[in-house]
């Protein structure tokens, strides 16, 4: 299941990867916005990140303009590692070596074509493990109080 959500401005692009994932047939739980109005991306990267964090989504897929403020605010719900990206290469690395379970993209950064793309790539490769692994661990040691320059 991939949970998405977008503020007002992320939403023609958060429709381009609704079309993309009914023809990968992956499931998805749309979290808001629904309308153009304007409001805030917060509230809707809140949301679809829970949904991430708890399990109830395995990945999910951010839009606002810059694709900076909802990941930004993702991160901030523990256990997101969100990755604000504009490229497929971009795309391809923050799953292989960082395991970011939430995507975020500009729709006022990237056209159609390449976030269809970018989002392809990021559902379609998986974490490479290994010394990757024990970095991961030491952001998310970060996010739970652990001082990492203890050792230094
Ligand atoms: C909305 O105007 C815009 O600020 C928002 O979509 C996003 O780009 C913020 O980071």
């Amino acid at each position: 299941m991939i949970a998405l959500a977008s503020d007002h401005a992320g939403l023609p692009l958060k429709r381009e990867i609704i079309s993309l994932l009914e023809e990968m047939g992956l499931p998805y739980r749309d979290y808001g916005a629904y309308s153009e109005q304007s409001c805030d991306y917060a509230v809707y990267a809140q949301l679809a990140a829970r949904a991430v964090a708890s399990g109830a989504c395995e990945r999910g897929i951010l839009c606002c303009g810059t694709g900076i403020g909802i990941s930004m605010a993702a991160n901030k719900v523990k256990g997101i590692r969100c990755a604000c990206v504009s490229d497929c290469f971009s795309a391809k690395l923050t799953r292989l070596h960082n395991d970011a379970n939430m995507l975020a993209m500009g729709a006022r950064v990237v056209g159609p074509g390449l976030g269809r793309m970018i989002a392809e790539v990021f559902l379609t490769t998986g974490f490479e493990g290994g010394r990757h692994q024990r970095r991961v661990d030491q952001i998310m040691a970060i996010e739970a109080g652990e001082d990492l320059t203890a050792g230094l």
